[in-house]
């Protein structure tokens, strides 16, 4: 039995996968390379030693999909697949509805017609809004500011019905800001185009590739006026993805879980952290806060810690040293050619 992983090429879906492979799971990647590249499949099999069959398809191409499904012996399927920027879906909002929305719906529909009835979901913080000041936990109120959180949340209810209507089981893992890579260094956040996540744009201003860092807003209500999130590991992520599978017989229906460290750090004192990781000076300007950002996004990850035994076991320093080498290996990350794209 194998593991779907929808986005199994992105940044998170690629190191869920090394995770998945080294505790002797089986997975076959379903990615669109939208947003990731082929090359990042060769380093999951370089770095575990095992096959990845992958498919390279749009979640909303119901026949693709049924014939991805039709052709392995599905358990269980992750899905990350997404659109996952922000100040993105200000602009083009449609976009993201369609590709978060109709994706997952795609999915659950080739789920329940290969009779597949277990899902992790990738959701995120972003869906609890601007509204909190402590540390946020699963049962506050949730208020999305911007189309990719609405969208993420429209998926959780969506997904929750299907739970009510067909006895599928699934955990919506609410991630605060996952960075990092993993500690190989063959394998990293790695987007198509310019990065737009901070850790990935901090890397590239260290390494001299880009002059300097935008600080989007520094007049937020915080001790510096800078915005504030949890950062957390990439292979804590990973790993997280794990254990929810073995969890999912836990309880019927849609659970919720937030993934976060509990501790938050403000942009300015993330530069300082990068500076001492990385050894460079980081210039940075600030300029206007960015049309869908919010103060403030801090988890309070005890229920992870109390249903699981799941806790972040990686700090900001440890997550900075592992982008740092993988920065260091692939200067112009694991892109190449046009080449590259397509089917493995
Ligand atoms: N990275 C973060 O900071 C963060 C935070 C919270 C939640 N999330 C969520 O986690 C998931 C993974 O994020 P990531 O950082 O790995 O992003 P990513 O862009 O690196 O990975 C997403 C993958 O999905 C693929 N994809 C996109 N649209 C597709 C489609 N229609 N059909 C098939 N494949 C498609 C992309 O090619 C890419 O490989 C996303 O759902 C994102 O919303 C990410």
């Amino acid at each position: 039995m194998s593991i779907l992983v929808t986005g199994g090429a992105g940044f998170i879906g690629s190191h869920a996968c090394v995770e998945l492979l080294d505790h002797g799971h089986d997975v076959v990647v379903a990615d669109d390379f939208s947003n990731s590249f082929p090359r990042a499949l060769d380093a999951v099999r370089r770095v575990t030693g095992r096959a990845v069959p992958a498919h390279a398809v749009d979640l909303r191409d119901a026949h693709g999909l049924d014939e991805v499904l039709g052709s392995h012996d599905i358990s269980a399927v992750i899905h990350f697949a997404a659109r996952k920027h922000v100040g993105e879906s200000m602009s083009i909002p449609l976009e993201y509805y369609d590709v978060n929305i109709g994706g997952t719906i795609s999915l659950l529909r080739a789920m329940a017609a290969h009779q597949v009835g277990r899902l992790v979901f990738s959701s995120s913080c972003s869906v609890y809004g601007d509204q909190y000041r402590r540390p946020i936990t699963e049962d506050d109120p949730t208020a999305p500011v911007n189309p990719y959180a609405r969208s993420k949340l429209i998926c959780e209810q969506v997904i929750e019905s299907a739970c009510a209507l067909t006895g599928l089981r699934a955990l919506s893992l609410r991630y605060f800001n996952p960075a990092g890579a993993h500690p190989s260094g063959l394998l990293g956040e790695s987007p198509r185009g310019a990065p737009s996540n901070v850790v990935p744009v901090l890397m590239k201003v260290a390494a001299g590739q880009l002059g300097k860092l935008t600080v989007f807003g520094a007049d937020y209500d915080t001790p510096d006026g800078t915005a504030i999130r949890d950062y957390l590991h990439v292979m804590d992520v990973a790993r997280a993805h794990r254990l929810a599978l073995e969890h999912l017989e836990d309880a019927p229906g849609m659970r919720v879980l937030n993934l976060g460290t509990g501790t938050g750090l403000s942009v300015l004192e993330l530069v300082r952290a990068c500076e001492e990781a990385c050894g460079a000076d980081i210039p940075y300007v600030i300029t206007d806060r960015r049309p869908g950002d919010v103060a403030r996004l801090v988890a309070d990850a005890g229920l992870a810690r109390r249903a699981w035994g799941w806790h972040a076991s990686h700090d900001v320093r440890s997550i900075l040293r592992d982008a740092w080498r993988f920065e260091q290996m692939f200067p112009r990350g694991l892109g190449g050619s046009e080449r590259d794209r397509g089917s493995e």
